[in-house]
């Protein structure tokens, strides 16, 4: 029997998602063609005035004015036409170093409907997709996804969180960022710590070019390089500190990583896994941020694990003692959740 009120409930619901859904290409027009940007710097504006301030055409910049206003993106004021970004929403769309930018996010979800492809037929082989030959530019959405919460934690809370590590990245250590992809958190670290000296090691070799031509712009050669490598092998030892973000599960043999991280460390160094914020059941995730990494685990990180060796396919909400296991198994004698935030964990764990 069909209850009336849940059916008009949930049909609230599904209007929202796809309304989200079908906005996933109007964000990212209005990213690339700077019509955030022109709203966040210059304040209201009428169709006409947007399309002459960003060089597009006036018909278009009203419908795509219209559906922002529509999607409580902008306001809209009918007394003199004018459109606004509010700046709660600049913090979302035209704020790249806002701790709540999202436009990785919407470049993430074109991928991911692309990946539709990919991913569909693997559902009934069970094979996975390698991490290089995912659709657009996997890369580059996954790096500007992730870069917000790094720009705003790595430095000021979650290397302070860890037992005595940002002392000793002060005085001078050696770290290596593992599985850095285009090194966004490698050079956060390398431009904070002068002293220290960093190696990125990605197994894409696409990301660890454009993770060196980041740390030129940067400007932190001197104490930074990139290279090709699997988490199970690169030739590092005597190493201070290991970094793994966000890719520890996306890994085919996260306890193959962890045992050669282990072996990789001095007695004394330290392994900071970050990890997609979650419970360790199913029931603890059922929430939009859980909604959010199932969504990504299934279209990109579980086939990514599946195409390479072991294929332990973790998955995104893998949850702290899951991982803690994997962890231990690699060698490790204790593992902590050392801070947290709303999208990630942060583990560190020590021989
Ligand atoms: C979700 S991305 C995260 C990239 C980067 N750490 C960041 O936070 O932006 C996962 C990364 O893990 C890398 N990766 C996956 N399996 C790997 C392995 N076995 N060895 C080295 N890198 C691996 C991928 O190439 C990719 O760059």
């Amino acid at each position: 029997m069909v209850d009336e009120t849940k059916l008009n409930q949930f049909i609230g619901q599904m209007l929202g998602d796809l309304g989200g859904a079908l906005s996933v290409s109007l964000v990212r027009i209005g990213d690339r063609l700077g019509l955030y940007k022109a709203l966040h710097a210059d304040g209201p504006m009428t169709s006409a005035e947007l399309a002459t301030r960003t060089n597009i055409a006036e018909r278009y910049a009203r419908e795509w004015l219209s559906h922002q206003a529509a999607s409580g993106y902008l306001s809209f004021d009918p007394t003199n036409q004018k459109f606004t970004l509010p700046p709660e929403q600049a913090m979302v769309f035209a704020e790249p170093n806002s701790p709540v930018y999202m436009q990785g996010g919407f470049d993430v979800a074109a991928v991911m409907m692309e990946n539709q492809a990919l991913v569909e037929p693997a559902f009934r082989t069970g094979r996975g997709i390698g991490w290089g030959h995912q659709s657009q530019c996997l890369f580059c959405a996954t790096g500007r996804f992730f870069r917000p919460g790094y720009h705003n934690s790595l430095v000021t809370s979650w290397l302070p969180a860890l037992d005595g590590v940002a002392a000793k990245l002060e005085r001078g250590a050696t770290v290596a960022d593992v599985g850095c992809g285009h090194g966004f958190s490698t050079v956060m670290m390398a431009k904070a710590f002068p002293n220290s000296s960093f190696v990125g090691y990605d197994f894409h070799p696409d990301s660890v070019e454009q993770a060196r031509k980041h740390a030129d712009e940067h400007g932190v050669t001197a104490n930074t390089r990139f290279e090709v490598g699997l988490a199970s092998e690169f030739p590092e030892t005597d190493l201070d500190l290991v970094t793994f973000f966000d890719c520890l599960h996306d890994m085919g043999d996260p306890v193959g990583a962890a045992r050669h991280v282990r072996q990789a460390l001095k007695p004394d160094g330290c392994w900071m896994i970050v990890e997609p914020a979650a419970g360790d059941r199913l029931e603890d995730n059922l929430n939009p941020v859980g909604r959010l990494f199932y969504a990504a685990s299934t279209m990109i990180c579980v086939p990514t694990s599946l195409d390479q060796p072991v294929g332990a396919a973790l998955g995104a909400q893998a949850g702290f003692e899951k991982l803690s296991s994997v962890i231990r198994e690699g060698g490790f004698g204790q593992v902590r959740k050392a801070t947290a935030t709303p999208f990630n964990m942060i583990l560190e764990a020590r021989p």
